[in-house]
């Protein structure tokens, strides 16, 4: 990998953006190695990047901020009006004030605050705090006998455990878990972004007002000394984060252990199953955009200056290089939860929360299987995750009983609902302890729903 000075040709780039690159991501990855470390890639119709897909030269990229520095507002296509402000990329790649986005001592600060109140998590609390939450969504649709275990399941237990790690009351968590959901699904992202940085602002000031045992208070604590403004820009990004490829851990764990190779009785248990899907089905499968000040020359493919660079860590791992490790499962050299100073400060709590969810579904529905041969399940298109469309499944029906052993058990002759005082105590009470003015009518959500029956 060498700084360059000539510009190059660019176009052609392999699409990451297709329904054959979802179907087969491994293709695009064997063929971009054929020709070197990197290659041109596409990654939204007409708007091309480099993806590195060698091991050595991604961890080169990742750790030499100077060169590669993380910043898009360096984008040149998007300095120079080439890309809409609809187009799906932006999303992801759009410039936002928080730490993926920042290089040096900025990225120094915001990180610390993360990093430091993500240390606080205590690793039992977070399998105690999983277990309510994977029993509240058992119950959803324990007595249907078949379920999506995307939909049904993977998909909103991060987004419910993240309003308990988070602090929220009821009525935030709703607007929070909406508008993440909406966010992600595409419904009108602009409307939801808006909702979710009130319903944040107004967590942040309600933590200020009255802390808690939880991430919010512990990064508005934190020394650093954020304002509302870069609290609430972490906050969207630890959840953004955190919550799409916690998702697609849970998933494609899931998949694996009841693929044909698996089988739940007799495949691989939770904890080889999900090094396995680190390795071979990354969740992250392409991110870390980097914008070069220089031209780059990645042994033939030539990245332009302040054009995205992009790090492979699914090519990464298929890396052959990295066969012996691959094929011993080895821990420590897969590139899934990243590297360099922006490597994911999430990878225990993200673990223990995976296999804290895996384990009580399985435990719960001891005869799950899929519903559907494997070859007919689907994986979204886009470039940067390894994500199944739904995992549908059959298991034998139970009662959704489930929740009634998470209740309190009333002392006798006590009120079964808990007063309002005590529910704002909880830091996770009702609107009223909220000093919120929201209207008492307002519909239910998720949050509040799990909430009252937990309470119930
Ligand atoms: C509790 C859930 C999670 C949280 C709160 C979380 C949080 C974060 C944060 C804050 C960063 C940015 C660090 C920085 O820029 O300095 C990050 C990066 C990253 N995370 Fe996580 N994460 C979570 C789960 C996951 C999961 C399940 C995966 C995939 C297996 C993952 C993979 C990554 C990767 C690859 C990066 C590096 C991205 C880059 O270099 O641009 N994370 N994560």
């Amino acid at each position: 990998m060498n700084a360059h000075r000539a510009s190059a040709p660019t176009g052609g780039g392999c699409p990451l953006h297709d329904a054959a690159f979802a179907a087969d991501p491994r293709q695009v990855y064997e063929k971009l190695r054929a020709e070197g470390a990197a290659g041109a890639v596409e990654l939204a119709p007409g708007i091309e990047g480099t993806l590195v897909v060698d091991h050595g030269t991604a961890l080169q990229v990742l750790r030499n901020t100077e060169l590669f520095p993380r910043d898009s507002r360096r984008w040149r296509d998007l300095v120079e009006g080439r890309i809409a402000a609809d187009n799906p990329l932006l999303p992801m790649l759009g410039y936002r004030p928080n730490t993926m986005f920042s290089d040096g001592s900025t990225h120094l600060r915001l990180r610390k605050a993360v990093t430091d109140s993500l240390a606080k998590l205590n690793m039992s609390r977070i399998r105690r705090d999983v277990e309510p939450i994977a029993d509240h969504l058992l119950d959803q649709f324990s007595e249907r006998g078949r379920a999506d275990l995307l939909s049904d399941y993977a998909k909103l237990l991060p987004l419910l455990l993240f309003n308990k790690l988070f602090g929220c009351p009821a009525d935030i968590g709703d607007t929070l878990t909406s508008s993440m959901s909406a966010i992600f699904d595409g419904r009108d992202p602009l409307r939801a972004n808006e909702e979710l940085t009130a319903c944040l602002m107004e967590l942040i000031a309600l933590k200020r007002r009255r802390p808690g045992d939880d991430i919010t208070s512990w990064l508005i604590q934190h020394p650093s000394g954020l304002t509302d403004a870069e609290l609430n820009d972490q906050l969207v990004m630890m959840m953004g984060a955190g919550v799409e490829p916690e998702r697609n851990l849970i998933g494609n764990t899931l998949l694996l252990m009841l693929s044909s190779s698996g089988g739940h009785d007799s495949g691989p248990q939770i904890e080889e199953a999900m090094d396995h899907v680190l390795w071979n089905a990354t969740p992250i499968a392409n991110y870390a955009a980097h914008y070069p000040v220089q031209d780059v020359d990645f042994g033939g493919h030539i990245a332009e200056a302040n054009t995205p660079v992009l790090i492979s860590f699914a090519g990464a791992n298929g890396d052959p290089r990295l066969a012996e490790a691959r094929g011993n499962q080895s821990k420590g050299a897969h590139l899934a939860w990243g590297a360099g100073p922006h490597a994911c400060p999430a990878k225990d709590p993200a673990q223990v929360i995976a296999s804290a969810a895996i384990e009580r579904l399985l435990n719960a529905l001891p005869d799950l299987s899929l519903a559907v041969p494997e070859q007919e399940l689907r994986w979204r298109p886009g470039p940067f995750h390894r994500a199944l469309v739904s995992l549908p499944v059959n298991f034998s029906p139970s009662p959704a009983n489930r929740m009634a052993a998470h209740r309190p058990q009333p002392a006798p002759g006590e009120d079964r609902q808990p007063h309002a005082a005590q529910r704002d105590a909880s830091g996770t009470g009702g609107a009223g302890g909220t000093g919120s003015t929201r209207e008492p009518a307002r519909k239910k959500g998720f949050w509040s729903t799990f909430l009252d029956v937990f309470r119930a």
